[in-house]
């Protein structure tokens, strides 16, 4: 297997068909993805401005549509709701189809949209996202970042994620050994690592801490949401 990171979106050049791609956003896209289709959203409509959210939110019945997503980490105005997985409960997004924007996640999925396969990662669903690319004959790890910029907990989870999917076989560029090698630094205290990092500050400052936690927890959401012609489904939608 082929394993390459992009740390930050602007690195991605992989469009080969074969290629397995993982959208991984942490703090809050990916997990926040997670939660809506764990939720039992229909689907999950990544776009890239608010603008395009409220036109393709039109054509659906109030009751069957969710405008979800941030601008500098809060709610839009007029949007449903925020960027917060905690806000997709069952209750509030079963059924619905999700229209969603972000400052960076959603950008990266847009970067990755023509590539043949493209998953979201983030460590609630890490083991299940290891399961979903593990036959692929290449795999690139697309770290959301923010604003251009490098985030830790992104590239650390491509570096767990590296080091999972890695054989002694396996061809790693330099971006997914430096991934690999700041994942085995950090994972003796990869919580307490996670909770300082620029990104997970600002949340903090902001009344979000419960979100970090949330992200934070390993495996808690085993579904490998997949972009496909420009939704994200859980696979088994697809079979
Ligand atoms: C993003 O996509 O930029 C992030 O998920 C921002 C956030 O934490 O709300």
């Amino acid at each position: 297997m082929r394993i390459s990171v992009a740390p930050v979106p602007q690195e991605f050049t992989d469009d080969d068909a074969d290629t397995g791609v993982v959208v991984v956003d942490v703090f809050r896209a990916s997990t926040t993805i997670a939660a809506a289709l764990a939720g039992g959203a229909r689907f999950v409509l990544p776009v890239a401005d608010v603008e395009q959210a409220m036109r393709l939110a039109e054509p659906y019945a109030e009751n069957e549509v969710l405008l979800g997503g941030e601008r500098e980490c809060r709610r839009i105005d007029g949007f449903h709701l925020g960027n917060s997985p905690r806000e997709y409960t069952r209750e509030t997004v079963a059924g619905k189809v999700v229209i969603f924007t972000t400052t960076n996640g959603t950008q990266a999925l847009a970067a990755a949209e023509d590539a043949g396969a493209v998953f979201v990662g983030s460590f609630v669903n890490f083991s299940a996202v290891v399961e979903a690319v593990a036959g692929f004959d290449a795999v690139t790890i697309l770290c959301a970042g923010n604003n251009g910029r490098l985030s830790l907990e992104d590239f650390a989870c491509a570096g767990g994620l590296v080091g999972r999917l890695a054989k002694r076989t396996s061809q790693l560029d330099d971006a997914a050994m430096a991934a690999r090698a700041a994942y085995k630094d950090l994972k003796e205290d990869l919580h307490r690592s996670l909770m300082s990092t620029e990104h997970a500050h600002r949340l903090a400052d902001l009344g979000f801490r419960a979100d970090l936690e949330f992200a934070l927890k390993v495996d808690s959401i085993p579904v490998v949401p997949r972009l496909h012609d420009g939704r994200i489904e859980p696979p088994e939608n697809r079979k």
